[in-house]
């Protein structure tokens, strides 16, 4: 298949609105199972591929994602283009619940997953050019639609991925916000090298659906952040339909 983007849906994304189902597959990999079988199928009569991050129903956590079986599936399907959906909390005051951010940047703070499709000595290791961690033309035609769109969106913004599955203590996100961080999550590393190894062109839609610890006098809740989840995610669907039409032609 040629010409064909993904859509890995995160939290609260665990299917598309309008997608019409082709195929379901089940694919193996050098790494195992990815977290759900891959969708395939149209969205407007484009074809779109999806894989559920946490799975279906929604179950592994952010550290425990085999991040290499599903990028690995995806290229083996001919992805071209990877649209990410990460929710994420704001440490920045401008994003706030309910916000999307089109990231430009991330920092990895994570620690304990494989980075590299090339984990042992038996092939050259790969040092990929990550000065620009998310595609920039992918990331233009985002900005472009978010904009068309008049949603709450941020054009650009430092994702810093933690590793989790807790979340942050309050100096823990002062010191990311020294760092320049707009946003935090849990899941677009080592997604997002492992798409740039495998020349994969990869964004991400980040939906903030909490302030950041030590950012409001509240307690972050679950139930907070699913409230958040369930009417951010009709701004996501929006956006990603938007998008995704204009890959029909190219
Ligand atoms: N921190 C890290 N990951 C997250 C958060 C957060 O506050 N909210 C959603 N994902």
């Amino acid at each position: 298949m040629k010409n064909i983007s993904a859509v890995i849906g995160g939290t609260g994304l665990s299917q598309l609105a309008g997608f019409q189902l082709k195929q379901t597959l089940s694919i193996d990999t050098p790494y195992g199972p990815p977290s759900s079988s891959v969708l395939l199928g149209e969205l407007n009569a484009v074809p779109i591929c999806f894989l559920a991050r946490h799975g279906n129903p929604h179950r592994i956590p952010p550290h425990r994602i085999n991040y290499r079986a599903n990028i690995w599936a995806l290229k083996s399907l001919g992805v071209e283009r990877i649209i990410a959906v990460n929710a994420v909390g704001g440490i920045d005051e401008r994003m706030g619940p309910g916000h999307l951010t089109i990231p430009d940047q991330l920092i990895d703070y994570t620690s304990r997953r494989v980075g590299s499709f090339c984990d042992d000595d038996t092939k050259m290791p790969m040092h990929i050019d990550f000065t620009y961690p998310f595609d920039e033309k992918l990331r233009q035609v985002l900005i472009c639609k978010a904009s068309d769109l008049k949603l709450d969106f941020s054009a650009a913004g430092i994702y810093a991925c933690t590793e989790g599955p807790r979340l942050e203590s309050a100096a823990e996100i002062n010191r990311l916000e020294r760092d320049g961080a707009a946003v935090v999550g849990m899941t677009a590393m080592p997604e997002a090298a492992l798409a740039r190894e495998k020349e994969i062109a990869y964004a991400s839609i980040s939906l903030v659906v909490n302030k950041a610890a030590g950012r409001s006098n509240e307690e972050i809740t679950m139930e907070d952040i699913e409230k958040v989840l369930a009417t951010g995610m009709g701004d996501v669907q929006q956006l990603l339909h938007a998008v995704l039409s204009t890959f029909s032609e190219a």
